[in-house]
């Protein structure tokens, strides 16, 4: 490992690009990306649409591979592994949080959550407990039974970061967790993330909306398949968005989940 790297780097991305073959044309989704992201950090990624940043976001998440360039997470290196391989890895260590969250319909809260831990392999008693324990930490313990139908959208997004920490991941990967959200339980899933953040957890999220960046301490702009900025906040600021927008947390106990009470 690089000797300058401040932290112990989770993420070390290198000349990453994705071409995609459509017909006679060659669609340039990302053109040479390079990018560290330390453990602990929370990144907010902006950027038009089409600049590419699902597309990195999916390479990150070992959704999908680069067509060139070197992926190493946590220290392995990924982009020449095979998709069993890269499976393994997503189980256990990321979390994936979607604009459209994503959820069964049908299906109570508690086994949508379980979810992960059905492909982890995790014993029926165990899945139930930690999905519980998941459901409480942000603030849906009292909605277990209920289908995403029967949830609010806030809630029903909550679900799908209570299904995305469940096999506690190192990472979690938010393609815009806000996008389909009002202002305002958009602020509560931002105060979740951060939160969690807070917990340890490495976060990354794509958002279009300059208030919801505000909450990360660094941010990456993406143009045309290039970061062509990536700036960090003063420490000063770095407790999360501008004065006024945040409200106070009823407490950092993750057994609580009081401060995201439905
Ligand atoms: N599977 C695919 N096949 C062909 N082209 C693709 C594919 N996925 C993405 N693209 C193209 O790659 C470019 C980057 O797409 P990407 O989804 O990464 O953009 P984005 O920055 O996430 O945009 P948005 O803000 O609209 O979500 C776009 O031009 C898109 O059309
Ligand atoms: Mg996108």
């Amino acid at each position: 490992m690089p000797s300058t790297t401040p932290a112990r780097a989770l993420i070390q991305a290198r000349d990453l690009t994705k071409t995609y073959a459509m017909g006679d044309q060659t669609v340039h989704a990302l053109r040479g990306v390079s990018l560290d992201i330390a453990e602990g950090e929370m990144v907010a990624i902006m950027g038009a649409s089409g600049s590419g940043k699902s597309t990195l976001m999916n390479i990150l998440g070992c959704l999908d591979q680069p067509s060139a360039g070197s992926y190493v997470l946590a220290g392995e290196p990924v982009q020449d592994m095979a998709s069993d391989a890269l499976a393994s890895i997503r189980n256990r260590r990321i979390g994936f949080v979607f604009q459209q969250f994503n959820l069964l319909p049908r299906t109570s809260a508690l086994e949508n959550v379980e979810l992960p831990m059905v492909y982890a392999g995790v014993p029926a008693a165990q899945r139930h407990q930690r999905a519980r324990a998941a459901l409480e930490r942000v603030g849906l313990g009292q909605r277990t039974g209920h289908t995403p139908a029967e949830l609010s959208g806030g809630q029903q997004q909550r679900v799908a970061i209570a299904r995305a920490l469940v096999n506690n991941p190192q990472l979690i990967l938010a393609d815009e967790p806000t996008g389909a959200l009002d202002s305002q339980t958009s602020e509560d899933i931002m105060q979740l993330l951060t939160e969690l953040n807070r917990q340890g957890m490495t976060v990354v999220l794509v958002t279009h909306e300059a208030d919801i960046a505000a909450w990360a301490r660094r941010t990456l702009v993406f143009k045309d398949g290039h970061i062509v900025e990536d700036t960090v906040r003063e420490e000063a600021s770095a407790a999360g968005p501008p004065q006024g927008a945040r409200a106070p947390l009823g407490g950092s106990d993750p057994q609580s989940g009081g401060a995201w009470g439905p």
